[in-house]
């Protein structure tokens, strides 16, 4: 295990009804003039716009609003944010909604002290210094976006979908109502499902070795999402299903299982170019890429890691050859993103071979991507052709 440094800044709020602390922790962190950003609307149909809008009102704590987040959000929609904070003197960002709305939060909150375009911090053109307070208020469980310093933002302009972390973004509170997410179509559960596994999947394939804790975690929060999605998606209304995947995916990517570790990730990489050149669904993306990955990176280096994984997430006999269980373990994932109505083809999700040499190219512009079998670009074109 490698040293570390712990530091998980966020505050967590969960359960139902802890909306009750916004305006307390909006205060606390010196919010004064706030705005409220969020995406296309659910929040309104499930009644949680008017409940902030309830309270921001009846706490004395003025707002201006940034509607239509897009999911995969734009870079236009960050600098439109920061034009609003500026002309209004706003001191605090909030975010309601799933890791888009975060996500474009979070650039704002820098970008703000960035006198220059925002996108600058994105391709490292400029250097992040500090930023507003954000809190948020998650109504999907996917991104862990809640209780991380990421920010993903996409410039489709130029083909590009960036994702950078920074002290400086991380949520100060964020507020997590299992019940908020209810109302999440099956599609999305699903897909933010597919993005907790991916997340801790990337944490747990390390050639590292002894994070023999984190790696235990990580098989507790693998299980976690195999157990309770298919409930998820068979009950929308189950509590105990809702909040176990809730918190799974703030677990998955907070630090507590890359810590000791390298977080040098394979999947999200290839993935998000996916997502620059085709806009499609981050979760579905990566429930088609992993199984192919799998198969790629399965050596003699690495046997032994997916043995621990099918005789310990997937439940298989570990007196069997180490090669038939990696294999089978590989086959029960595939099987288990299809299980909840997942793409496990690109073509499913209208994507051919035009782009696959330019999008490979594209996920190791910056050298070998992945350290546990690295990637370099023809290796990323080999499994995006088996994904095919
Ligand atoms: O826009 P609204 O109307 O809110 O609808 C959203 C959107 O259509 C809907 N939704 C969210 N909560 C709902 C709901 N619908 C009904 N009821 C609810 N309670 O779901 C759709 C998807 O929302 P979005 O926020 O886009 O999804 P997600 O949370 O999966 O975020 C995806 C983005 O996060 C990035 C992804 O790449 C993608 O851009 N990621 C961010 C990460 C991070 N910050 O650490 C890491 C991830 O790996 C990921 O890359
Ligand atoms: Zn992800």
């Amino acid at each position: 295990m490698r040293n570390f440094n712990y530091s998980i800044p966020t505050a967590i709020f969960f359960g139902k009804d802890q909306i009750g602390a916004l305006s307390e922790q909006i205060r606390n962190f010196g919010g004064s003039r706030v705005l409220f950003v969020y995406g296309g609307g659910s929040i309104k149909q499930m009644g949680l716009y008017d409940q902030v809008v309830a309270i921001l009102k009846t706490h004395d704590l003025p707002f201006w609003e940034l509607a239509g987040i897009d999911p995969n959000p734009r870079i236009e929609s960050v600098r439109q944010g920061i034009e609003i904070c500026r002309k209004h003197k706003v001191d605090f960002v909030l975010a309601v909604g799933g890791g888009s709305s975060i996500d474009c939060a979070k650039l704002i909150t820098a970008g703000f002290y960035y006198e220059s375009d925002p996108w600058d911090l994105m391709i490292g053109k400029a250097k992040f210094v500090k930023a507003l307070p954000l809190g948020t208020i998650l109504t999907l469980s996917a991104t862990g976006s809640e209780m991380d310093n990421f920010s993903v933002i996409s410039n489709f302009q130029t083909h590009q979908k960036i994702g950078l972390g920074n002290p400086v973004m991380a949520p100060k509170f964020s507020i997590l109502d299992p019940t908020y997410t209810y109302s999440v179509p099956k599609k999305q559960t699903a897909a933010g499902t597919a993005d907790i596994m991916s997340h801790t999947i990337e944490n747990y394939f390390t050639a590292v070795k002894g994070a023999y804790l984190q790696s235990r975690l990580a098989e507790g929060i693998l299980k976690t999402c195999i157990h309770y999605a298919p409930i998820a998606l068979a009950n929308p209304d189950n509590y105990e299903a809702r909040a176990n995947l809730m918190w799974a995916s703030s677990l998955a990517i907070n630090g507590l299982l890359s810590y000791g570790k390298e977080r040098k990730w394979s999947c999200h990489p290839m993935e998000h170019e996916l997502s620059a050149y085709y806009d499609i669904t981050h979760g579905e993306g990566l429930a088609i890429l992993t199984p192919p990955w799998m198969e790629y990176v399965l050596n003699d280096a690495t046997v032994e890691q997916f043995k621990d994984y099918g005789v310990n997430v997937w439940g298989l006999n570990p007196g069997e050859d180490s090669y038939a269980l990696a294999r089978q373990a590989i086959v029960k994932t595939q099987e288990f993103f299809m299980s909840l109505g997942l793409p496990s083809t690109l073509r499913e999700v209208m994507i051919g071979e035009e782009n696959l040499k330019i999008m490979a190219k594209a996920a190791t512009k910056d050298g070998a991507i992945g350290e546990f079998r690295p990637l370099h670009t023809e290796d990323v074109y080999n499994i995006y052709k088996s994904a095919l």
